[in-house]
């Protein structure tokens, strides 16, 4: 009998560091306030990594490790580990190589994917089609980013949003239709001039001038980004359940990226989705950039059940955006 394979997620880990930064702390270093930050990002605090000599990867092996631990194998048993970020401890070797050294997942072999805020996503349909594939049987997919790394902590249109945090997923065969059913992923290039970092690729290698122009840290035109944002990912989250003859009753929980509470409410509202069916974690972490939606399963792994559907959405810088759609498996 010729089995249709799907990629379930059979466990869950996250990992944010234990030092918060609150709106009132924020206070004391830009001119903003505790009020504007709440009502128009829905923000209260972030995690930061403030120790020294610890990077990205620090954040993704806890997160691995414990989804090893959950799933009750060793790391050594993991195939192949993707890391979204585009905080990468260094240009190269990737983040995930790192972490693989880490964990001792001595057998995998891995590598990092740059999706802005989409990188989880991204990240996910790649490692979906490695096991479709049937080639590889357990495969990580990390969300993580130190935004702290790539923060001007002196532009108050910036560095109130970002923290730092890292979530994992396990990806295993299914043969009873449970996973990732479907995805729609979009990249736009031309929005790449609304949220980026200026200096320290090819385009602009590091110098004087460079660090002198503040020219490493993110550059965001935040509200330009926002009217794309609140589009995009609306629109994809109703296309997808349009695609697979679905409506927002058919649906247990919306996972959104958390940028800012009021896109996600015009996703749940485009989706004709009830408040209660949002996971929403935005207060407490910031936007983690790629660790927003993986760390939105850790929290809430204890209320998913077998056969809920969920759809996970994000929109990032590049522009980068799509939606998934995954019925739970444990
Ligand atoms: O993660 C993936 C991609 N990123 C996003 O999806 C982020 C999308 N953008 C946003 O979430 C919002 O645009 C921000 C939260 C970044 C900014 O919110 P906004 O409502 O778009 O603010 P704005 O830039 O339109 O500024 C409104 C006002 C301005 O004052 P005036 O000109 O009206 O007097 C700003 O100078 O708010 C002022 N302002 C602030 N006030 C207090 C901007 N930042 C702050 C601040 N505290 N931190």
């Amino acid at each position: 009998m010729n089995q249709k394979i799907t990629a379930a997620i059979t466990a869950i880990g996250g990992y944010v560091p234990e030092n918060r930064l609150t709106n009132a702390d924020l206070e004391k270093m830009v001119d903003t306030n505790d009020e504007w930050i709440r009502t128009r990002t829905g923000i209260v605090e972030r995690r930061i990594l403030n120790e020294p000599g610890k990077a990205t990867s620090d954040l993704c092996a806890p997160a691995v490790l414990e989804l090893c631990k959950k799933r009750g194998i060793h790391p050594s048993e993991i195939d192949c580990l993707i890391v979204g970020t585009v905080t990468q401890d260094m240009f190269f070797p990737s983040t995930a190589n790192i972490v693989c050294d880490k964990v001792g997942a001595v057998n995998a072999w891995g590598f990092d994917l740059a999706a802005a805020c989409s990188g989880f996503l991204f990240s996910l349909t790649t490692g979906v089609c490695l096991i479709e594939s049937g080639r590889y049987k357990k495969v990580v997919v990390v969300g993580a980013d130190k935004m702290s790394a790539i923060t001007d902590y002196s532009d108050r249109t910036t560095c109130i949003i970002f923290g730092d945090g890292a979530g994992a997923v396990l990806l295993e065969p299914n043969f009873e239709g449970y996973g990732i059913l479907d995805s729609i992923l979009r990249t736009d290039g031309s929005g790449k001039h609304y949220l980026h970092m200026k200096a320290g690729g090819s385009l602009r290698p590091a110098s004087y001038e460079t660090v002198a122009n503040k020219e490493h840290f993110i550059y965001q035109e935040g509200q330009a980004v926002f009217k794309f944002a609140v589009k995009g990912m609306a629109d994809i989250s109703a296309e997808l359940l349009e695609k697979n003859n679905l409506t927002g009753k058919d649906i247990a929980w919306l996972v959104p990226h958390q940028a800012n509470k009021r896109i996600i409410d015009a996703t749940a509202n485009r989706m004709g989705l009830s408040h209660d069916k949002v996971m929403v974690n935005i207060q407490r972490y910031g936007n983690t950039t790629s660790g927003t939606i993986p760390l939105c399963l850790w929290d809430w792994e204890n209320q998913l059940k077998k056969g809920d559907n969920l759809v996970f959405a994000a929109f990032g810088g590049g522009f980068t955006w799509g939606a998934t759609l995954v019925k739970w498996a444990y």
